[in-house]
């Protein structure tokens, strides 16, 4: 998969990509993310990328015509499945959301700045809006690298273990049930018999019940979800 990134800061997306396990993913040829300044397609005076709000008010809009440059520039050698622009008013992300997008080969997320982008920009170019959730943060990169994140660890063949992603919390409007590791015992704190029983079928049911209980006690809200 290769993902594009359109932004004014693309410094702030230098380090997310570059460990663990999206890191792998690059290394493998799985996923390729490219972070593309906004300010090379301008052709306003001092890199420009934004003006006032037509109507007054406060806050900056970045204009129309730096962002036609740049997606039709990238349109010549790329198809994109899916031009995505990243705004508190758009579809809330969710694991369901990340799965689709985990199988699409080609995709372009805009990050907007200031007060937003023009509503003709919008209109025209865009094919999905997407919140990360219900609160405004100073731009649109850190929701594009959650994303990435999410989206990049559910390409298939980036985990090792396919099967984790399965047991993943929300994976099946489900939170994930709790883990242990060593030691059995650390001040008088002991990780559940069951765990240590060696006998997989009553860890499977034991995991079950509780990620049903967790859920029950902390998200019910998932449990009829779609
Ligand atoms: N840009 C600013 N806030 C955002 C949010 N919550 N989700 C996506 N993009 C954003």
């Amino acid at each position: 998969m290769k993902i594009d990134i359109l932004s004014v800061v693309p410094d702030l997306l230098q380090s997310p990509f570059a460990h663990s396990i999206l890191k792998r993913a690059k290394e493998k040829g799985l996923l390729e993310v490219n972070v593309i300044n906004l300010r090379d397609y301008t052709t306003y005076a001092r890199a420009q990328v934004d003006d006032y709000a037509f109507g007054g008010g406060a806050g900056m809009v970045m204009m129309i015509e730096p962002l036609v440059n740049a997606i039709e520039s990238l349109q010549k050698v790329n198809q994109y499945d899916e031009i995505v622009y990243l705004t508190p008013d758009g579809q809330r992300f969710d694991q369901k959301m990340a799965n689709t997008y985990s199988l699409k080969n080609n995709l372009l997320l805009i990050c907007g700045h200031y007060k937003g982008i023009d509503q003709r920009f919008r209109d025209h170019f865009v094919t999905q809006e997407i919140s990360i959730g219900d609160y405004v943060l100073s731009g649109g990169e850190i929701a594009a690298a959650v994303m990435v994140d999410a989206i990049g660890r559910l390409i298939p063949g980036v985990l090792n273990d396919e099967t984790s992603a399965l047991t993943d919390s929300f994976q099946d409007n489900l939170l994930a049930p709790p883990v242990y590791t060593r030691p059995e015992e650390f001040r008088g704190w002991k990780v559940p018999e069951i765990l240590l029983s060696g006998n997989h079928k009553l860890i499977d049911n034991w995991r079950a019940e509780q990620a049903l209980k967790r859920t029950q006690e902390r998200r019910p809200d998932i449990l009829d979800a779609e």
